[in-house]
């Protein structure tokens, strides 16, 4: 008989089916016994009944235990109180896999380091199950959206030979006779390259940021997309990610609203993800802050509280453009009708979520990147490949990255980004 799956049996309405997966819960009321099964696609309710089913086969019923994997025989049942909308009436219960040791996790309340500490197997609640799908939704819409628009995926290395966002939160290997490499903590330098060579690019992968901050924001490992588009102004960078921004968040309530209802999200704060996103400046945030009563000193880079109190003022992300070029990493262009602010944007997510994307048109210009350079101290022979791109046919270009934790974080309407990553990588955890 052919695998069936739990979310397709819609299709088998009536007919026989074979399942295959784990036991997520059991309970009886006498004559009548439940299996929860979980397969990954979904939970069915396979029901057993006395006499109706062989007593060998009602009896595993005893020996199945959480977490147990196994297969079983059954006809679907169309049931609209269940939450897949069918049950499965059980003939048979031909495999058992595995049984189970006892299960560290069990539907009563856990500490979060308990849990966290179990990561491997916590994946496998409803909840989690739940974020990930939503995560694996956020990453589709996200290539569908550039691939779609006509950009390259361009990949950037990993290993890298110089910072691109401040040398203090630089993770540190030993490079063969090379020297130092550094984790990457950003593409954007190569992504800069290849829009040179190819117009519209992307490049999406794992960054690494040897972050202090234990906040409820900051990962040390964590993916990020970076679009990058030759003769893109810093206002064509706000046009691409109010548009993306929208297309992200109406992509995830098509398609996943089984798994916000799980989460218990409020979906209404997300429908209002449309353009026009509000754009304001820097300036701007300062005099809410200041208006808030907050003490706020103009030069400052906003910090998380400051982020949060700005974006609760809107019912959609936020963009903030043109903050102090003092504050703000050594690629920015500086903003000709007002050098001491550069040419950037941060989008502030609603409902307190913070910066999910920071972009910025580039400088351009030869000889100002080369003081750029120096002021912040790099190695200007590290950045001699990326200063030719200033030699050899320099544009206007702009891009930005969008962090995919903090991002699925919004969405799904989670406390912490550590929910948001498979296994997360944070300052004080590095496994499971
Ligand atoms: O603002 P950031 O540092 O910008 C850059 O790296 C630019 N090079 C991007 C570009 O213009 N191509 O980081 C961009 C986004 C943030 O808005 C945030 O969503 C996420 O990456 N991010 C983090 N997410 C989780 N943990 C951290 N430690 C993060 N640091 C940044
Ligand atoms: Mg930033």
């Amino acid at each position: 008989m052919a695998r069936t799956y739990i979310n397709e049996l819609g299709l088998h309405a009536g007919n026989e089916v074979q399942l295959h997966g784990w036991l997520y819960h059991k309970r009886s009321s006498g004559k009548v016994r439940f299996l929860l099964m979980r397969d990954g696609t979904g939970v069915v309710q396979c029901v057993m009944v006395k006499g109706q089913v062989p007593d060998s086969v009602f009896d595993v019923f005893d020996t199945l235990t959480q977490e147990s994997s196994f297969s079983v025989k059954g006809k679907v049942r169309k049931d609209d109180r269940a939450p897949g909308g069918f049950e499965l009436d059980v003939i048979d219960i031909p495999k058992i896999y595995q049984i189970a040791m006892e299960y560290p996790i069990t539907p009563k309340e856990h500490g979060i380091e308990f849990l966290a500490d179990r990561r491997h197997l916590w994946l496998r609640s409803t909840r989690q199950h739940a974020i990930m799908r939503v995560r694996h939704r956020i990453i589709k819409s996200i290539r569908d959206f550039f691939d779609g628009r006509g950009f390259t995926l361009v990949d950037s290395p990993i290993l890298t030979p110089a910072a691109c966002e401040g040398t203090s939160t630089l993770f540190d290997t030993d490079y063969f006779d090379l020297g130092k490499a550094y984790l990457t903590q950003s593409g954007q330098l190569y992504a800069e390259a290849s829009a040179m060579a190819m117009g519209k690019v992307y490049c999406f992968g794992p960054t690494f940021r040897a972050e202090k901050s234990k906040t409820r924001r900051h990962l040390t490992e964590f993916w990020m997309v970076e679009p990058e588009v030759a003769f893109n102004d810093l206002n064509d960078d706000m046009d691409l990610a109010e548009d993306f921004l929208e297309y992200i968040v109406q992509s995830v309530l098509k398609d996943c609203m089984p798994e916000l209802k799980v989460l218990e999200r409020d979906v209404t704060k997300l429908q209002n993800v449309k353009k026009p996103l509000p754009r304001i400046t820097y300036d701007e945030a300062v005099k809410i802050l200041l208006d808030k009563g907050l003490p706020f000193e103009w030069g400052n880079d906003l910090g998380g509280t400051d982020e949060t109190v700005v974006s609760e003022q809107f019912d959609r992300p936020v963009m903030v453009h043109r903050y102090p070029s003092e504050v703000k990493a050594f690629y920015m262009k500086r903003d000709p009708e007002n050098p001491k602010v550069a040419l950037a944007v941060d989008v502030l997510a609603p409902e307190g979520y913070g910066e999910i994307i920071g972009g910025s048109q580039r400088e351009d210009d030869l000889d100002v990147l080369l003081s750029r350079i120096k002021e912040h101290h790099l190695p200007q022979e590290a950045f001699e490949w990326y200063l030719d791109l200033r030699r050899f046919g320099s544009v206007p270009h702009a891009g930005f990255g969008l962090g995919v934790e903090r991002t699925v974080g919004w969405i799904c309407g989670l406390e912490h980004v550590r929910e948001t990553i498979p296994f997360p990588r944070m300052i004080y955890r590095n496994t499971p």
